[in-house]
């Protein structure tokens, strides 16, 4: 993908610093190694961890996702930025609108949503928005049917988005029908006004790879627009273990060391396959689990609390014969 000058790629060409306190994938509590005097007191990180401000929260929230170097990154890039504005302003500095506006590039299930509701949330406590919160849309919410209606829908939903985050999934088809195509306008009148509320408003454009970097080739002038882009690697094997065995923990579930060898097995043969989902696709292996364990489990006359928690070999082995099943195919 081409990349105008004003824009930073986070992603797997580049190797992001490791962020100090931000382990890439470890399940052990969040510490944050911010240096305390950055920090106004509002937003001061408790190391007791006693009062934890929402702010200290959400970016626990995020660190806490496993993998994701990149998406921590620029979240603790923002988060310096909205402090040391804070500070500018109460040194009655000039403090210049910024735009944060983003493109998301990653293959199904690598937490491209994810990162974006977690960024709001962020960013909403580091009062650069006002709400926060995620709309998150497809072509169809934004091109209208006759002349004029794509404008105003765009607009209408740039309004509901305002204060928060307007996520455009699968970006690209807004250019699927040509020059002629009423996505044309929804791009223009989205860009118009994502510049005039760049202040409290954080447009996203997500998609996959190669769709993506096609869709800015046909529309040049979106790249120094969206300054900030973040590639989503597929997630390593062992990344996606530790994202299974989270799944299952908060679900109050516990592995044996048989069914987490399994666990291991298919998630190293099903990775392969090329319609895998990444994170979607180990949250399917884990509720068509729990069913398999509950067919189990109701069949016993009293079964016991740890009965109830333990998932066996048995419930984490693919059938005979069944390699995707309807209700459990990697979408
Ligand atoms: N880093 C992570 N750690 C733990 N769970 C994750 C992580 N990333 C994603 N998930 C979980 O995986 C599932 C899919 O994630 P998400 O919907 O964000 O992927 P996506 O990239 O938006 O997929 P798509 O391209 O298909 O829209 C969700 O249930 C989410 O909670
Ligand atoms: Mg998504």
């Amino acid at each position: 993908m081409r990349h105008d000058s004003r824009s930073r790629l986070y992603g797997q060409g580049q190797s992001p610093e490791r962020l100090a306190g931000w382990p890439e994938s470890s399940p052990e509590p969040m510490r944050f190694s911010f240096a305390p005097s950055a920090f106004n007191d509002d937003l001061a990180w408790s190391p007791s961890g006693a009062v934890a401000s929402p702010l200290t929260r959400a970016l626990a929230q995020l660190g806490d996702l496993v993998g994701m170097a990149p998406v921590k990154a620029v979240a603790r890039e923002i988060c310096a930025e909205a402090i040391v504005r804070q500070h500018r302003q109460n040194a009655k500095l000039c403090v210049n609108a910024s735009a944060r506006h983003m493109i998301f590039t990653g293959r199904p299930g690598t937490g491209k949503t994810t990162a974006a509701r977690a960024f709001g949330k962020m960013l909403a406590h580091c009062g650069l928005l006002s709400k926060g919160h995620l709309v998150e849309l497809e072509r169809a919410d934004l091109v209208g049917e006759y002349i004029g209606q794509t404008a105003q829908k765009t607009r209408a939903q740039v309004e509901r988005a305002t204060g928060g985050i307007l996520f455009i999934d699968e970006a690209y088809a807004l250019a699927r029908g040509g020059e002629r195509d009423f996505g044309r306008e929804a791009i223009d009148t989205l860009v118009k006004h994502m510049e005039d509320r760049r202040e409290d408003l954080l447009v996203i454009l997500a998609g996959y790879p190669r769709e993506m970097s096609y869709f800015l080739s046909l529309n040049p002038g979106l790249h120094s627009r969206f300054p900030i882009h973040i590639e989503f690697p597929d997630f390593s094997e062992r990344e996606l273990l530790q994202i299974g065995e989270r799944m299952f923990l908060e679900r109050d579930y516990q592995l044996t060391e048989e069914a987490r060898r399994i666990l291991r097995q298919r998630l190293r043969k099903e990775r392969e396959d090329p319609h895998f989902g990444n994170a979607r696709s180990v949250r399917n292996l884990v509720e068509e689990s729990i069913r398999r364990q509950s067919m189990r489990i109701v069949e016993m006359q009293e079964p016991t609390r740890t009965d109830l928690m333990l998932l066996q070999g048995a419930d984490l082995r693919q059938e005979s014969g069944a390699s995707s099943p309807p209700h459990m195919a990697w979408s």
